[in-house]
């Protein structure tokens, strides 16, 4: 190598130094490696109660929550790796669900229980060190991420003794949201939208952003050195995952007709729901697998329970939206799992026979519902979910049985439920994840002469 060369090839090494922190990427395999990015522990010498809610969120276990596992290794993995069609969630689940070990190419990266640091998640400086999209309206991991020593802060003029700090005004949008919160699968259909329905919504015109409601604001201080302000923002990110979040997110009230009937009559009463808590449609997000429902009882006075279905409204789909303990669907895990003969699970889990069911159901390429997303051909026969400050009313016609006499109690719940309980039974999932989840509940009293 003569001098020159290698005069050269110095200088170009130190430009490449120089340039590698600043220079910017859209999320690309590979494109880094783990060392660029601190732990989130580091953070938490400085910034300990920030560190303690994002531990607590959903954010810092998005690889390693016991679902996530399962559906990666044992669905979503396996099928990329026998059907070429969805080859590329191999990589993908990876880049929203542990970004860096996406970006470190780290895939797939090792299962949770060997403790690399794929398991850090959604961690700290993913987020801070975001810095655009690449997309005007973002989806599947859409970002551009610089790693460095620069951290994308939502106040101006914050100084820190650690590291620098830029304001970014994209950080504070919606948009910031959207690079991992919407997302087209294999077969271009969406598969979650929760910022195209927040856009879509009458928040997004007034201006609340999916910050104010899940990283509100408290006085407090954002690092223990640093100066105390009256609006902290905080990193819980509680979404379905807290039953403090869903409790009473949708507001239920019944209207009978009549309180007092004869023997034998005929009692009619609706159930009137509204969602003016939600930013988005409730159920959102992992639409495929969420169930919000309405259960309605007559409780006799001698205790006997009787189930009052709903009364049908005929739209385009509406049988998947009334539970049916006959309908099987999910067949799709057991062609994944290479399973003979499986003849599917229950379509809606252990819900009692004619409850209205507030979700939006997806289609694989072979025309049965599913709850792999990644093998969703489609997903728009019907959407009976509850947009934001949207009503539905449910109507119902109980034809009260001779022998039942006095006091009846109507109770109406409304319940949730993040994954169907048939599935979560089938794939020995914790009993948190499939559990109903209380949302709200009403009643009333009729008197039957
Ligand atoms: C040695 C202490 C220390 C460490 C370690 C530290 N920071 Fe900071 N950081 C601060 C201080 C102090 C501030 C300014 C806080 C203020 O003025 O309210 C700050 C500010 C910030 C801001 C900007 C806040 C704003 O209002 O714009 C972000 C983002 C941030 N830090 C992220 C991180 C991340 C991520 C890590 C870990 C990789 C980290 N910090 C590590 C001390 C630290
Ligand atoms: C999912 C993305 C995400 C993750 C993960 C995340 N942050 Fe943030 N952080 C944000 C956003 C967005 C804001 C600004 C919120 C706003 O202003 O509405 C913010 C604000 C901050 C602030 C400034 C708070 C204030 O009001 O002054 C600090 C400091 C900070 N983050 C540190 C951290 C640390 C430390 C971690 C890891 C323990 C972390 N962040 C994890 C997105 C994230
Ligand atoms: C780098 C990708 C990424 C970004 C950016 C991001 N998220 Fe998330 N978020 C995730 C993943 C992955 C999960 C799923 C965790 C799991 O596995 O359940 C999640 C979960 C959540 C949850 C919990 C949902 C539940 O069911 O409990 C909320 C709420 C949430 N994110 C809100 C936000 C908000 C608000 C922003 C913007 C300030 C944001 N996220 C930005 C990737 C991201
Ligand atoms: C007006 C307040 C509000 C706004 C704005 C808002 N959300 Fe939510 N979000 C909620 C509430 C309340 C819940 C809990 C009920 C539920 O799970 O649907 C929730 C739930 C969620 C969930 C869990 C959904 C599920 O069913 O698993 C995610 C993910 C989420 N939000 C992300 C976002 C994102 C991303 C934005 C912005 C595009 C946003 N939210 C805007 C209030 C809001
Ligand atoms: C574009 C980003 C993105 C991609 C790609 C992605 N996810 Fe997610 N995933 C999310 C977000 C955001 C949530 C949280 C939504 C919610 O809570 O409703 C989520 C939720 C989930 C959940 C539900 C967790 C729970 O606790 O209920 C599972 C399981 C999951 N993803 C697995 C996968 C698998 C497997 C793949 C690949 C086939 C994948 N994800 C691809 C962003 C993504």
């Amino acid at each position: 190598m003569n001098q020159y060369v290698s005069r050269f090839f110095v200088l170009f090494a130190a430009v490449m130094f120089l340039a590698a922190p600043v220079a910017s990427y859209g999320a690309t395999e590979g494109s880094f490696s783990y060392h660029n990015f601190k732990k989130p522990t580091r953070c938490a010498v400085c910034h300990r109660t920030i560190y303690r809610e994002w531990k607590q969120s959903m954010m810092s276990r998005s690889f390693t929550h016991d679902w996530d596992d399962v559906e990666y290794f044992k669905l979503a993995l396996p099928h990329a790796e026998k059907f070429a069609k969805v080859a590329g969630v191999k990589a993908g689940c990876v880049a929203c669900h542990s970004p860096i070990a996406f970006l470190s190419g780290d895939i797939p990266p090792k299962p949770p229980k060997a403790g690399t640091r794929a398991n850090e998640g959604v961690s700290c400086e993913v987020c801070h060190h975001i810095t655009g999209s690449t997309e005007k309206e973002p989806y599947n991991f859409s970002f551009i991420i610089k790693p460095g020593n620069t951290m994308n802060g939502p106040r101006r003029g914050v100084r820190s003794p650690a590291h620098k700090v830029v304001y970014s005004k994209f950080l504070r949008s919606a948009r910031f949201c959207a690079t991992c919160h919407d997302e087209k699968d294999p077969y271009g259909v969406w598969v979650k939208e929760t910022y195209r329905e927040w856009k879509a919504g009458p928040y997004a015109k007034e201006g609340v952003t999916c910050q104010q409601c899940h990283m509100y604001r408290s006085e407090g201080k954002a690092a223990s050195m640093g100066k105390a302000r009256k609006n902290v923002a905080h990193h819980i990110f509680h979404g379905s995952h807290f039953a403090s979040m869903l409790r009473g997110a949708v507001n239920l009230a019944l209207y009978p007709k009549t309180e007092r009937l004869s023997k034998g009559a005929r009692l009619k009463f609706k159930a009137v729901l509204f969602n003016g808590k939600v930013g988005h449609y409730i159920p959102s997000g992992s639409t495929e697998e969420r169930m919000l429902w309405l259960e309605v009882w007559a409780i006799d006075s001698s205790g006997h329970k009787y189930a009052i279905p709903v009364q049908r409204k005929g739209f385009r789909g509406e049988k998947y939206t009334i539970a049916n303990s006959h309908a099987m669907a999910y067949q799709a895990i057991g062609e994944i799992m290479g399973i003979k003969n499986f003849k599917g699970l229950k379509r809606d889990g252990d819900l009692p026979n004619g409850a209205r069911i507030f979700r939006k159901p997806f289609f694989d390429p072979k025309g049965r519902m599913t709850v792999c997303q990644w093998y969703t051909k489609n997903n728009s026969l019907v959407d009976y979910r509850i947009g934001p400050r949207q009503t539905k009313i449910e109507h119902y016609v109980w034809r009260i049985p001779r022998r039942v006499k006095g006091r009846v109690r109507i109770v109406a719940t409304l319940y949730y439920s993040q994954v169907p309980s048939s599935v979560g039974k089938f794939l020995h999932l914790s009993r948190h994840d499939y559990e109903p989840i209380l949302v709200n509940r009403a009643s009333f009293v009729v008197h039957v002469r």
